[in-house]
């Protein structure tokens, strides 16, 4: 045999050497929840390790992304009162908007990211302004999404992530944005987001469960790839900074087409159902968790992803600090 590929394989030295994806706490961001009117944190049972934050707690979990060497964290807010438009999502005095307050006040140096929708707002659940019939509706749910993102950009965020996959709503945040002076801050879009049945932990945690139907209307559908391009073609038009991959490990074709496809960062959302998944396995002891959790984010790495969303960042900043 001329070619032997196991001599690249031999020690921990070559092995390392000839590695071609590196994992770095930088690459990761934390989602975190905040709950408006409460005053301890709540566990969220369908997700193990993850909590409903009180104002209070915010700044002490933001310390320990920052510390832990995070590229960022992501906000979900729960309002005390929702209603049918949403209409706390724009509340100057918002759960999200005291939030990055707080945290650009104490951990200036944390970048803090605010998802941008309206299914933690709305009684019914839905990303929008629900028409008679049932539908979202488009171009109004624009209006309050303007709104919203101003708002955020005004309590001091680093960056908003549209999640309610309308059409046009890069475009809408864009001109909001720049119409009120924050031509620099950054967009990143759910740009391939899927309906998806690994959401149900999430919903659980951010009290977003639509109340009647499903997101179908909106979300894309799972069995579709090229309509992703189509979505992507159209968030690079509109002026997307970032472009995401939602959920990550069955559209791990999607994250790889796009990379191939942009030279815009592209970002993968690790989401609930697979984080719970994964932790479910490890209680078990069915899996090793440090170890499938550092397989499964440096394939994301190798799939092509620059940034990753995931409900394991803290802890596996931590395990890449211990091996390095
Ligand atoms: C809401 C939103 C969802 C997630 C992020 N933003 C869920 C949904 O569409 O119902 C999912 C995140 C996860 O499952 O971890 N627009
Ligand atoms: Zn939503």
């Amino acid at each position: 045999m001329r070619y032997r590929p196991r001599r690249l394989r031999r020690n921990q030295a070559i092995r390392a050497m000839v590695r071609e994806n590196h994992l770095r706490p930088e690459d990761l961001i934390q989602p975190f929840f905040v709950k408006e009117g409460e005053t301890g944190a709540r566990a969220v049972p369908s997700m193990p390790g993850v909590l409903q934050l009180p104002l209070e707690r915010i700044v002490e979990e933001g310390r320990r992304a920052r510390d832990a060497g995070l590229g960022g964290v992501i906000l979900f807010g729960i309002p005390a009162e929702k209603d049918a438009e949403g209409t706390q999502a724009w509340h100057a005095e918002g759960v999200i908007q005291q939030a990055v307050a707080r945290l650009k006040e104490a951990v200036p140096d944390l970048y803090v990211i605010v998802d941008a929708c309206f299914c933690e707002y709305t009684d019914h659940g839905h990303c929008g302004i629900l028409r008679e019939d049932g539908v979202v509706d488009n171009d109004l749910t624009l209006d309050n999404l303007r709104r919203a993102v101003v708002s955020y950009a005004e309590a001091g965020a680093d960056m908003v992530a549209p999640s309610g996959m309308m059409d046009g709503m890069v475009d809408a945040i864009r001109a909001a944005l720049d119409g009120n002076g924050y031509h620099e801050l950054p967009v990143m879009a759910y740009t391939a987001k899927y309906s998806s049945a690994y959401y149900g932990p999430f919903r659980d945690a951010a009290e977003s469960a639509p109340s009647k139907g499903d997101r179908r209307g909106y979300q894309m559908d799972p069995a579709n790839g090229r309509e992703a391009l189509r979505e992507l073609e159209l968030d690079e038009a509109e002026g997307a900074d970032v472009v995401m991959v939602k959920p990550g490990l069955a559209f791990m074709d999607v994250v790889l087409r796009l990379r191939q496809s942009t030279e815009l960062p592209v970002a993968v959302y690790n989401v609930s159902g697979e984080y719970s998944m994964i932790k479910a396995a490890a209680e078990r002891g069915w899996i090793d968790e440090r170890a499938v959790v550092l397989e499964t984010l440096t394939g994301f790495k190798r799939a092509g992803a620059d940034l990753i969303l995931t409900y394991h960042a803290l802890d596996a900043a931590g395990w890449l600090r211990e091996e390095a």
